[in-house]
Formats: structure tokens, C-alpha cells, sequence
């Protein structure tokens, strides 16, 4: 079939700010906001875009959504044009971006949840079984007559959430959707989130945690400064930093030739050894540090080892190499 699979596509996707600066002599400043990105996101997907403040990530976003036109490049999602195709893709997609903002607080989570079903030109008869659908899904049930300023943090990013369900998109969008929640409420809402994309919504969430990705996401991508760095299943992404694994020990009275069998090991890629008290403590960096592990004794054949420890290498490690040091 050479239908169109991908439910998200990016092409050369450029974004330039034009701004000034100066209050006597205008300067004209052009900040590069997106250098020229590839994306393809397929149905089902649940996509993360994982970078530090200012990499790009909610003018991706705002692209996606028609809410911002591109510079220059393409960008599509189920195949409609962000730019010629606006209204039918908006139609078909569901936005929710993180912060306080775009609810009625003064009225309760089901009349606003009425009103952006009509805003939304959702048929009444649909909102009438979607509205406690999503109220009893998204745990908000019983609660749905109180005012929304009643409402805990979590709850109202919940409801913010309904509000971006309404249509029954096929693609959402989340930007830093867990952005100012406290952890409970943070790991109530990725549950909600992985649910939903469990029922075949495609799903593309942006973040700044490291750990929110690797714990929910199918597939994600870096950006730093514009640019997509790495990209991937986070435990590809792992796989960059395979050698940043650890194990340590300590042991009295090594001999250098153990020490040389110690390196020889596959998948160790250097080994440090400092003095400590009347022991040797030993810091040896490689891939698989479980496999180094159980090859140890082999290869220190006699010696007693003390303290023996591992650590595998972590998406933050990765991250962390990826991104340098941007500000995070
Ligand atoms: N309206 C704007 N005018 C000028 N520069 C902007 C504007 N919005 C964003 N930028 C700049 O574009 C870059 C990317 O911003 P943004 O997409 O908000 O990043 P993120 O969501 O990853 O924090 C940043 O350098 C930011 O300062
Ligand atoms: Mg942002």
C-alpha cells in the first residue's frame, strides 16, 4: 500500500525569530530557532523530543499545530500540510501546552469542558458521551462540578488534557505537559499519557527530563540548539555510551600482569587503579559492566576482591554527553 504511514513528518523544518534590539540605534537580530530538522513519526508512536530550555522544542510544536508558520522547509502530520492544509489538520489533532493558562477558573471542569466542546464545534450529541468519558479516564470524575481554582495542580493539567481530547484526535501533541507538577501528580499524568497511546493515539510530548523520556517514550529525539543530535529507541540511545558503564572493586596486592589481563577484557576500554590505605581500589570503565562482572574472578584468579560494585551506563549519561553543556 503506498498510503502515507508516518503520522508526523518534519523536512529541512527551519524557524527564524526576527527581533530588535537597541532602543536609539534598531539593531535587527535573527535568532535560529530550528536549523533545517528531519522528523518521521509513525502512527501509534509515542514520540518524545527531549532537549535543554531554548533548543527549539515548543516552536516544533507550535509548527505542528499551525499556531506558527516555518521559515522554510516542510512540515506535515497525517499528511496534511501545516501551512495549505491548517483547518483539516486541525481538525484531526489535539494540543496541550504546559503552564497555567487557557482554562476558566471560575467555572467548574465540566462547564469548561462544555464550552471548548462547542468552541471546538464538537456535535452535541458526541460531547454529551465524550465529556464523562474523558472526565471518568482522566480521574476527574466526582469532582467535575467543583470550580477549577478548587482544583490541585494535577488535576487541572488533567483537565487540560480533556480539553485537548475533545475532537478524539488521532495525533497529540504535549508540550512539557508535566512541567510544574509535583512527582505524584507528574508520574499520574505519564500514566495517563502511555495509556492513551496503549489505545493507538500518536503522541508527541516534549520535555526536559531525561527520565520522563526513557520511562514512557517508544522512540525519542534530542535537540540541542536547533538540531536534532541523536535519535532513537532510548535504549539505542543508551547504546551510545555503552563504555561509560562502571564497576569497581577493591583488592590488596595486585600484580601488574593481572592488571594487563584486566584491560584485555572485551569491552573494557581503560582501567585506573589509585592506592587506598593498604588496598588498591580499582575503577574499570566499559561496556556490559554485568559481563565484565562475572569474567572478574577468571581473570583475578585468587584474589579477594572487596567493595565490588557496578553501575550501567544511564540515558542520562548519554544525554548529558549529547548535550554538552547547554543550559539545562
Ligand atoms: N517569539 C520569539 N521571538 C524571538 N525568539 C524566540 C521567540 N520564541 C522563541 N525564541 C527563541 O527560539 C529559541 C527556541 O525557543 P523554544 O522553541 O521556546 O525552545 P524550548 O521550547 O526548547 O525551550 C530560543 O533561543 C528562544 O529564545
Ligand atoms: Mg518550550
Amino acid at each position: 500500500m503506498a498510503m502515507s504511514a508516518q503520522a508526523i513528518e518534519a523536512r529541512a523544518l527551519r524557524k527564524t525569530y526576527d527581533s530588535t534590539r537597541g532602543v536609539f540605534r534598531r539593531e535587527k537580530v535573527t535568532r535560529v530557532a530550528l536549523r533545517g530538522v528531519d522528523l518521521a513519526i509513525e502512527r501509534g508512536e509515542l514520540f518524545g523530543l527531549l532537549g535543554p530550555n531554548g533548543a527549539g522544542k515548543t516552536t516544533m510544536v507550535k509548527i505542528f499545530t499551525t499556531l506558527l508558520l516555518p521559515t522554510s522547509g516542510a512540515a506535515t502530520v497525517l499528511g496534511l500540510d501545516v501551512v495549505k492544509d491548517e483547518w483539516a489538520l486541525r481538525r484531526r489533532i489535539g494540543f496541550v501546552f504546559g503552564g497555567e493558562r487557557g482554562l476558566y477558573w471560575r467555572l467548574s471542569g465540566l462547564d469548561n469542558l462544555r464550552y471548548f466542546a462547542d468552541l471546538y464545534r464538537v456535535p452535541p450529541e458526541v460531547s454529551r458521551r465524550r465529556i464523562p468519558e474523558l472526565l471518568e479516564r482522566l480521574g476527574l470524575a466526582g469532582r467535575e462540578r467543583d470550580r477549577v481554582e478548587l482544583y490541585s495542580r494535577g488535576m487541572k493539567q488533567r483537565l487540560h488534557l480533556a480539553r485537548g481530547l475533545l475532537n478524539d484526535p488521532e495525533v497529540l501533541f504535549l508540550d512539557e505537559p508535566t512541567i510544574g507538577l509535583d512527582p505524584v501528580g507528574a508520574r499520574e499524568l505519564r500514566v495517563i499519557v502511555r495509556e492513551l497511546a496503549d489505545a493507538g493515539k500518536t503522541i508527541f510530548l516534549t520535555t526536559h527530563y531525561m527520565f520522563e523520556a526513557d520511562a514512557i517514550c517508544d522512540r525519542i529525539a534530542v535537540i540541542k540548539a536547533g538540531e536534532i543530535v541523536a535519535e532513537g529507541t532510548p535504549r539505542s540511545i543508551k547504546t551510545l555510551v555503552e563504555d561509560q558503564g562502571v564497576v569497581e572493586f577493591e583488592v590488596v596486592g595486585l600484580p601488574r600482569e593481572r592488571l594487563d589481563e584486566l584491560r584485555g577484557l572485551p569491552g573494557v576500554s581503560s582501567v585506573a587503579v589509585a592506592e587506598h590505605e593498604l588496598a588498591q581500589l580499582v575503577t574499570v570503565h566499559c561496556a556490559r559492566p554485568s559481563e565484565v562482572m562475572t569474567q572478574l574472578s577468571a581473570a583475578l584468579d585468587g584474589l579477594k576482591l572487596e567493595k565490588l560494585s557496578s553501575r550501567e551506563p544511564t540515558l542520562e549519561d548519554a544525554y548529558v554527553q549529547l548535550i554538552g553543556d547547554a543550559e539545562t
